[in-house]
């Protein structure tokens, strides 16, 4: 039997629970102090209306059109898009990205909830905090790899809660959660943003006004704004915060019927997630640690560190100064947290779910459970590798750079095989909203194009910076890559001694690495198999 969403309500709730994540609240505020606050700004705002609001239309209309032929992930979606037998192949990167990113978020999530517990008791007025949490990730100075037992509890307590959700079929599992954790969660924020903002010099401890860290974001600054990696920057957080190029938008929309409306929906879900994270996700870690520690402080902390280090290390300890207020204040960001992050990895679940069931005829609970079995290998080897940098690897291949291929591939599939008379009509066929024009001419020709060009820039990004690397190409000195660059990845570019195993012939961080790399390398290579199956089957019966 087909499910569908049980109401409009319940749907814009989970696709804006699927956006809504751990990307809102600890990355964006991290990406955007990185990159020079205000500059950063500008980039992001362009990026999400000339790349991110056209791409969720062209996702929400794949994800229909192929779920009217029964297909909920994305290999069966794109095999509906044109005659070509490799199209269904593009598809396997909706299945890869989601799983490999929910093993390692998963384990972000779980630390939340642990988090929540931990406030509650009040364990964090003992300890200094960022001496708790490397105890609770196991991180040992100079260490490859941890068993931290704590920490996998909770991870594998979290895998269960998500596969017991998944396990209950779209309105009594996913629709019900973002239903309870939509709400919550922004009422959680809602409540710390007042309380952060209301810091003032009356406080005890507070050296530096809240509004500062906020003038810092919001202070447009044409400084650095033309630079080319604050672009990337900004249209890979757009990419991570409404979970495009990864196949659970098309999951998600693929349970909606032939006339129901994308414009609208698309438009309403998108705004929720751009309010969530630019006014509450922007509005609590920058100003409640600008109060506290000052504003040069927090840039120079983020700088070095992630989002992690001020939401797992800073705010616990600075909620300490509330007093009674603290442990309530410590329950409900963690829990603000751990809910947005649910609604977002449950959006990671069910299109691995859907597949297992729509091609290879799993019952849902068996479904389920595959994907919980699946991702607690996978995030196991995350976790005991977290201090290798495992962590880091599936982030960037996974969760980075999978996305930019991935979306640029379905715009091209979109505007140019479907194709784009097609694709616009399916756009529009039902719609509650009228799209302008302009956006045709963004979808066909402007979005692939920017796509491009991000790609390229991620693929050559230099170690320097653009104008330098280029006069220096010029000039006959070469190019220089990033070691962060996609390239500069591959050939482990600026490391001084790469090898394998050390002078003792134990493996090394880079040997752990590349098998990093060989995992995701398989993981991959057996979702294309499984496809190559399924296809297979399907031909000889029918
Ligand atoms: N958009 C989510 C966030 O901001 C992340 C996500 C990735 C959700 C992949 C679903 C699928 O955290």
């Amino acid at each position: 039997m087909t499910q569908r969403w049980g109401t409009r309500v319940g749907l814009i709730l989970a696709m804006a629970g699927n956006a809504v994540g751990l990307g809102n609240f600890l990355r964006f505020p991290a990406q955007a102090i990185q990159n020079g606050g205000g500059a950063f700004i500008i980039p992001y705002l362009v990026s999400f209306v000339v790349m991110g609001v056209p791409l969720l239309w062209v996702e929400w209309a794949i994800g229909r059109h192929g779920g009217q032929f029964g297909h909920h992930s994305t290999p069966g979606m794109f095999d509906r898009l044109g005659s070509s037998h490799w199209l269904k192949y593009i598809g396997v990167f909706g299945l890869f990205t989601n799983l490999c990113i929910a093993s390692y978020y998963v384990y972000i999530e779980s630390w939340a909830l642990a988090y929540v517990w931990h406030s509650l008791m009040g364990t964090f007025g003992h300890i200094e905090a960022s001496v708790f949490f490397s105890h609770y990730i196991g991180t040992a100075p100079g260490g490859l790899a941890a068993w931290p037992a704590e920490a996998i509890f909770w991870f594998l307590l979290t895998l269960v809660m998500n596969t017991w959700i998944l396990s209950r079929g779209l309105t009594r599992g996913i629709e019900a959660a973002a239903r309870i954790g939509m709400p919550l969660l922004i009422m959680f924020a809602i409540i710390l943003v007042i309380r952060g903002l209301l810091l003032g010099p009356g406080d005890l401890h507070v050296v530096e006004s809240p509004l500062a860290g906020l003038n810092f974001i919001w202070q447009p600054r044409t400084a650095g704004f033309l630079n080319p990696s604050t672009w990337l920057a900004a249209a890979g957080q757009i990419f991570f915060t409404l979970s495009l190029g990864m196949g659970s938008i098309h999951c998600y929309a693929s349970y909606l019927r032939e006339q129901d409306d994308i414009a609208l929906n698309a438009a309403s879900a998108g705004w929720l997630n751009e309010f969530v994270e630019v006014v509450l996700g922007g509005s609590l870690i920058i100003p409640i640690s600008t109060a506290y520690l000052g504003l040069a402080a927090v840039t120079a902390a983020t700088s070095s560190g992630s989002g992690f280090t001020l939401g797992f290390l800073t705010l616990p300890m600075l909620f300490g100064n509330w007093g009674w207020f603290a442990p309530l204040a410590g329950a409900m960001w963690f829990g603000l947290l751990f809910f947005a992050g649910v609604t977002s990895s449950l959006a990671m679940g069910q299109p691995i779910v859907t597949f297992l069931e729509d091609e290879f005829g799993l019952r849902s609970a068996r479904a389920s459970q595959t994907f919980g079995l699946a991702a607690a290998g996978l995030g196991l080897f995350c976790v005991v590798f977290y201090p290798s940098g495992a962590f880091d690897e599936f982030d960037f291949w996974a969760g980075t750079f999978s996305l930019v291929i991935f979306a640029l591939a379905e715009a091209f599939v979109f505007s140019w095989i479907f194709p784009l008379e097609t694709g616009w009509a399916e756009i529009n066929r039902g719609a509650q909203l009228k799209i302008p024009h302009i956006f045709r001419v963004l979808i066909g020709y402007i979005t692939p194009a920017f796509l491009l060009v991000i790609f390229l820039g991620a693929v050559f990004k230099p170690s320097r910076e653009w104008p330098t690397a280029f006069a220096s190409l010029l000039e006959g000195h070469g190019w220089g890559l990033s070691p962060d660059s996609v390239l500069g990845r591959v050939m482990h570019a600026g490391e001084a001694h790469y090898v394998w195993f050390n002078v003792q012939g134990m493996p090394t961080r880079d040997f752990i690495i590349d098998m990093t790399r060989v995992l995701l390398t398989l993981v991959f290579v057996g979702f294309a198999l499984l496809v190559r199956i399924a296809w297979k089957r399907r031909s000889t019966n029918p």
